[in-house]
């Protein structure tokens, strides 16, 4: 079996189980200013799982593309990877702990599926504490199903209690793993006995609540399960190799690296940890650069974690002795590999490579700079005895020369040193207090205030791209949106700077339809009505899929502003939004022009 054929097969089989697929979102989640990408396929899923309605239905099931960039550092091994796919299946409020098992456990033993051997399976269940009790329930339904009593570890809320963040939907877990040690695993053996030779394949969540702060613990309304099976993991072991870069998901990459560098992945156990590292980062950055809502590498948020995995690549690239530019050949296998199942890759190749290879060039000339600076350090530094580099010299490499606190720790750990990392906080902590800019500290208030002005930036996008197609006519597509709570950035095509009267009009238009207080409706329908219709979509979604599409205007049929396919969520009404002020139109890039625009005042949201 291959990745692609066990990706339709997961959701074939959910299908059969009455689920609806639906599609995967955007890596950048877009109202949500608590995290800087999706990091699992119930993340776009949230509000459904506190309450509201999901258009699609009670079941679920989709493919979703992840970053996490928690354990970064564990990338070089095996099985870590900071882009992975997560395959999905959800209840919202509809069946619970026994169908989700029995589903499992069919999916993945019966020979009409997965056809794994049971006895290369083990679970763990959540051992209880004050917040729920121990899971006998989920035991017990693992038992009807043949899963022997001793395969079942009770393990406490640091294995099995899962929650996206500090606050949100969260719940019980149970997981399931598989035998990675030799032959069969030994009698009594699971998760608790023996850690290292058990890989968890796959979280089943039992959503009951929500985390409102460190305290609080409510109940949902309604029992979800949510539940998330690596996609690259579960090929690995289906093909019965010792690690996912040896399967065909990362295969063509490691043979592009491989012709680029002349080294042969395989022969020494450093250079196969650089390669493992570039082939997983620049995966990431692919998919991070080519989502719909695309980023570039930048100095802040989401733009810098890109701009480090860029820079940890191409460092790698250099250490096995690529001396030239190679990311966007790189690129290329990427690309053709996973184009099927995310085809906006394809659609944005060029944009891709473009943007990589800036990158690359520019860390190549701060690298050159860097590495010398901290060759001529060297001989000072051996006089330390303890081997350590303090945090203040860090800083001055990466303050000055942009040289980042992750390389002065690689280039230390070669020459046997170790960095201060405190150290180094402190001292930029020091330096940010010095030079306090005007907007530092801007982003004050509650999660729940942050989360209103992100709503007002999602509606004023909606004015804001319908504005600039009333002014600037047809040509204009989305090509990107980015909102924090200080401001909102827009990319869209269009071949020329605007002219002053432009942005002018088209800053007037938007705050017209603010002042008019046009009400924000949301209908559900199928993508093909809601096109019909007129409504735009960013995204291609699954023929027949149900859609919430929000309406800005006084008649969703006869009288609006702007209709579009969207999550939302968005405001009740246009002036809750503020005063819209453009404050810079410049290009992005080729054909692409960006917009950032802010807003202030505007009447509180309601119910929030
Ligand atoms: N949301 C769960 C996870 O990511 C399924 O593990």
């Amino acid at each position: 079996m291959t990745a692609n054929e066990l990706r339709s097969k997961y959701i074939e089989f959910f299908k059969s189980k009455n689920h609806v697929e639906i599609s995967g979102q955007s890596l950048i989640p877009e109202n949500d200013p608590s995290v800087l990408f999706t990091t699992a396929g119930m993340h776009p899923l949230v509000p459904y799982l506190l309450g509201e309605k999901h258009p699609a239905g009670t079941r679920l099931t989709d493919y979703q593309k992840c970053v996490r960039t928690g354990d970064i550092d564990e990338v070089g091994d095996p099985s870590h990877l900071t882009c992975f796919e997560m395959l999905g299946n959800w209840s919202l409020g509809d069946y619970f702990k026994k169908e989700s098992i029995a589903y499992s456990y069919e999916f993945l033993t019966s020979p009409k599926w997965l056809g794994l051997d049971p006895k290369k399976l083990s679970v763990t269940v959540f051992a209880g504490d004050e917040s729920a009790p121990r899971d006998e329930e989920a035991a017990s339904y693992w038992k009807e199903n043949g899963m022997p009593e001793d395969k079942i570890a009770y393990l406490p809320a640091s294995d099995n209690w899962w929650a996206a963040g500090p606050t949100g939907p969260c719940g019980p877990d149970t997981e399931i793993f598989y035998w990675v040690g030799e032959g069969l695993p030994p009698e009594g053996s699971n998760k608790g006995t023996d850690s290292k030779n058990w890989l968890e394949i796959w979280n089943n969540v039992f959503m009951q609540f929500n985390r409102i702060d460190e305290k609080t613990l409510e109940k949902l309304p309604k029992q979800n399960v949510d539940t998330g099976m690596g996609l690259e993991r579960t090929n690995c072991i289906l093909q019965g190799k010792t690690s996912v870069y040896l399967t065909e998901v990362f295969q063509p990459i490691i043979k592009a690296i491989e012709a680029l560098s002349g080294y042969t992945y395989g022969t020494d156990e450093e250079k196969d940890r650089s390669v493992r590292i570039i082939a997983d980062h620049e995966r990431a950055a692919v998919f991070i650069i080519g989502d719909p809502k695309g980023i570039s590498p930048s100095n802040v948020g989401a733009g810098y974690v890109l701009r480090r995995l860029i820079r940890r690549a191409v460092r790698h690239g250099m250490k096995l002795g690529i001396e030239k530019a190679f990311l966007a050949e790189v690129a290329g296998a990427v690309i053709d590999n996973f184009k099927c199942a995310y085809p906006e890759l394809e659609t944005n190749r060029e944009k891709i490579c473009r943007e990589l290879t800036a990158e690359e060039d520019k860390f190549r000339i701060t690298l050159k700079k860097g590495e010398a600076e901290f060759q001529k350090l060297l001989p000072n530094l051996m006089k330390n005895p303890k081997k350590i580099i303090s945090g203040k010299v860090a800083y001055n490499l990466y303050e000055t020369y942009g040289f980042p606190l992750e390389l002065t720790q690689e280039l230390g750990a070669e020459n046997g040193f170790t960095v201060d990392t405190d150290g180094f906080k402190e001292a930029e902590r020091k330096h940010q207090e010095a030079s306090k800019s005007a907007d530092a500290g801007q982003a004050k208030g509650g999660l729940a205030e942050q989360s209103d002005v992100a709503t007002k930036y999602h509606t004023a996008t909606h004015l804001l791209q319908q504005a600039l197609i009333n002014v600037l006519g047809d040509q204009v597509a989305q090509k990107g949106s980015n909102i924090n709570n200080e401001r909102m950035r827009f990319d869209f095509t269009f071949d020329r700077p605007m002219t002053k009267e432009e942005i002018q009009k088209v800053e007037d238009i938007v705050n017209e339809k603010i002042k008019e207080d046009l009400p924000v409706t949301m209908e559900i329908k199928t993508l093909e009505e809601a096109k019909a219709e007129g409504a735009r979509a960013l995204f291609a979604s699954k023929y027949g899929e149900q859609v919430k599409v929000y309406t800005v205007g006084r008649d969703v049929k006869n009288d609006w502003f702007s209709k579009e396919v969207c999550g939302g969520p968005h405001v009740q009404h246009t002036a809750q939004i503020g005063d819209f002020k453009i404050q810079k139109e410049q290009s992005s890039s080729a054909g692409v022009r960006r917009i950032r625009a802010v807003i202030s005042g505007g009447l509180p949201l309601e119910n929030s």
